[in-house]
């Protein structure tokens, strides 16, 4: 499969999603990585693993729509087929979707339907659950929702902070981020 990946921060699941292709667990290449935020980890990543890194700044963009489109014409000319939002921090429309139809997949550090949105890890251990973890789903317009495809369940323990919590999904986030893209090729038809 040939995969356009988009992504605002470290990028370690962008990085997982590399590794697989070199490991040879995957049968897909990533064709170009678009970020969002010109100081974005993500962009050493790319330029490491020499996979092509395009900044979209989503400031110099004057509504949601007009990002997404640019972010659609780099991926149309790239042969992209499947999208994947590796930590996408940008609200997507459907400018987007429309291009891609059932065709975008997302990852989220809780399991969905709770803890949607910004700060799911911190969500998950106010609300005081023993139990949270990760989530890769095909992408509808609401956040955080759409046919999930693969979840991974991390428990809370006792002392976790924000940071040692998150450390311990984003383990299970590399390891579901893989095995949803190994299935994508089983769901073109649907
Ligand atoms: C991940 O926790 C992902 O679930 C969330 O953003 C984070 C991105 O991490 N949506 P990274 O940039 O892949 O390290």
């Amino acid at each position: 499969v040939s995969l356009g990946v988009m992504a605002s921060g470290s990028g370690s699941n962008f990085e997982a999603i590399a590794h697989g292709i070199i490991n040879g667990e995957l049968n897909a290449k990533i064709q170009v990585l678009v970020y969002n935020n010109p100081d974005a980890k993500v962009k050493e990543k790319a330029e490491k693993l020499g996979i092509k890194a395009v900044l979209l700044n989503h400031r110099d963009f004057k509504t949601r729509e007009e990002l997404d489109q640019a972010i659609v014409e780099i991926f149309q000319n790239h042969g992209v087929q499947w999208v994947v939002m590796a930590g996408w921090m940008r609200i997507i429309t459907n400018v987007l979707l429309n291009a891609f139809p059932r065709k975008v997949i997302n990852i989220h550090p809780s399991l969905l339907p709770s803890f949607k949105g910004i700060n799911a890890v911190e969500q998950a251990l106010k609300a005081k659950v023993k139990i949270t973890g990760c989530t890769v789903h095909l992408v509808d317009l609401a956040v955080d929702s759409g046919p999930i495809l693969i979840q991974s369940a991390v428990p809370i323990l006792d002392d976790d902070t924000p940071e040692t919590l998150h450390k311990r999904i984003q383990v299970q986030e590399h390891l579901i981020m893989v095995r949803a893209i190994a299935l994508l090729p089983h769901l073109e038809n649907q």
